[in-house]
């Protein structure tokens, strides 16, 4: 078999068998195959696209590629969640001590964040001395356990993944539907789940940008589940404004906490529960959505799934004194107030500009080596729908430096879009795909 040939087949329209596709994944993997050759054909695909086929095939040759973690010496169906890439999206922070407090087990690898989208371990990181480095006895023994753990990724989990994500990242290749729900599904089969929960956003904050392009990629991903056996639920909610109020590590999780205490922002808890339901039912620990919402609201009023946050940070070491007095979070030196400079409703909030913006105060990595300051960020006051007034609070922002805070404050005025009148019909969860 040559690339060369598997290009031009792609290149023409046709589609490409598994056993061309198993050569292409292995042998780019180990180096073989040039990235030139692999730019090329990646750029054929996203002219050319896949079928369902060819999309779950790819998914299995990544899973393939490196090492896939054995969940069997863990009791019961492991459900596992994922985003899709959100800004201010503390949902994993809040759903999986709801879920684990109802006995089902989350075994969960986690990523840092990149770019102006945050990740798990950074927030987790913020209870100090927090660990996710252990063993796989520990990690399979905590969530026997406790029925809860968050590991950081190993080096070996979908080694092509890594190869081919960052050559997408080049090569404006990434917004291709089989090349992200196989680079997704990948991740989560060879992380040993059962059952998949993916929340698909939807917006100018995320990949897919509408609802139909959203749809789209969650029918893939629910079809490569189905395919390896994995029962996988796609839920599609807004990303057209940032998610609750907080966007930043420290700041995400008091937001976390508070909503565990069920003082949460309303837009954040409703999808914690949407999400959450879909997760107990997939563990089948409930036969429905109504009696799902209605033991998660359970925890919530008997500080059960608090309860369970802290013996989690416990086991992996983290500080939890912060949990019950939340003043002890790292805070940042300057709170400034972003007013309105205009009368009307909140139209839009640029979610993906916002996080940049919380980004550029430290609050994210714009590269991998880049150190991250937990206790920045912005918090919103308005959101879409709400009426302001001129000299109105729009947001605060959080920064440990003075230079940095006229330009933050720019950016947030030109991210809230305020027109005349508005009525906000968006609704937080667009569809559910099965
Ligand atoms: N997230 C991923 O892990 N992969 C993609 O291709 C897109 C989002
Ligand atoms: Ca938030």
């Amino acid at each position: 078999m040559r690339m060369y040939d598997l290009i031009l087949k792609k290149k023409n329209g046709e589609e490409l068998s598994t056993e061309e596709i198993n050569f292409i994944i292995e042998n780019y993997t180990n180096g073989t195959i040039p990235d030139y050759q692999m730019s090329a054909l990646l750029m054929a695909i996203y002219f050319q696209k896949m079928n369902d086929r060819e999309t779950a095939d790819l998914t299995m040759a990544m899973v393939n590629s490196g090492d896939v973690i054995d969940l069997r010496k863990i009791e019961g169906i492991k459900v596992d969640k994922h985003s899709t890439g959100g800004v201010g999206d503390t949902t994993t922070l809040i759903l999986t001590p709801m879920v684990a407090a109802l006995g089902v087990p989350v075994a969960k690898m986690s990523g840092r964040g990149l770019g102006h989208t945050g990740g798990t371990v950074d927030k987790l990181e913020t209870f100090e001395n927090f660990s996710v480095a252990m063993s796989e006895e520990k990690f399979i023994d905590n969530v026997n356990r406790l029925k809860i753990a968050v590991s950081g990724q190993t080096a070996q989990l979908v080694p092509a993944d890594k190869k081919i994500y960052a050559l997408r990242d080049v090569t404006a290749t990434v917004d291709n539907v089989s090349l992200i729900a196989s680079s997704i599904m990948s991740k989560k089969i060879a992380s040993g789940a059962d059952a998949i929960v993916l929340d698909v956003k939807v917006g100018d904050g995320a990949f897919m940008k509408t609802v139909d392009d959203a749809r789209i990629l969650g029918r893939e991903m629910v079809s490569i589940g189905k395919n390896v056996n994995r029962n996988t639920i796609a839920v599609l909610s807004d990303m057209d404004q940032p998610l609750g109020l907080a966007i930043g590590n420290a700041l995400e999780v008091e937001e976390a906490i508070e909503t565990l205490k069920g003082n949460g922002p309303k837009d954040l808890e409703e999808l914690c529960l949407t999400l959450g339901s879909e997760m107990i039912i997939l563990a089948e620990k409930a036969k429905d959505r109504d009696e799902a919402r209605k033991m998660l609201k359970e925890v919530i009023e008997n500080g059960k799934a608090l309860e369970k946050l802290k013996e989690f940070v416990a086991s992996q070491g983290g500080d939890t004194s912060v949990i019950d007095d939340t003043s002890k979070l790292p805070k940042a030196k300057y709170v400034v107030e972003v007013l309105s400079e205009e009368d009307g409703v909140v139209e839009k909030i640029h979610s993906d500009k916002m996080g940049i913006v919380a980004m550029e105060l430290g609050a994210g990595r714009a590269t991998k080596e880049s150190e991250i300051d937990l206790a920045v960020g912005i918090v919103l006051n308005k959101k879409r729908g709400e009426k302001v007034s001129k000299g109105d609070v729009l947001a605060y922002i959080h920064s440990n430096d003075e230079n940095n805070i006229e330009k933050a404050k720019k950016g947030i005025l030109d991210n809230y879009v305020i027109s005349e009148n508005y009525t906000d019909n968006i609704p937080l969860v667009h569809d559910i795909i099965r």
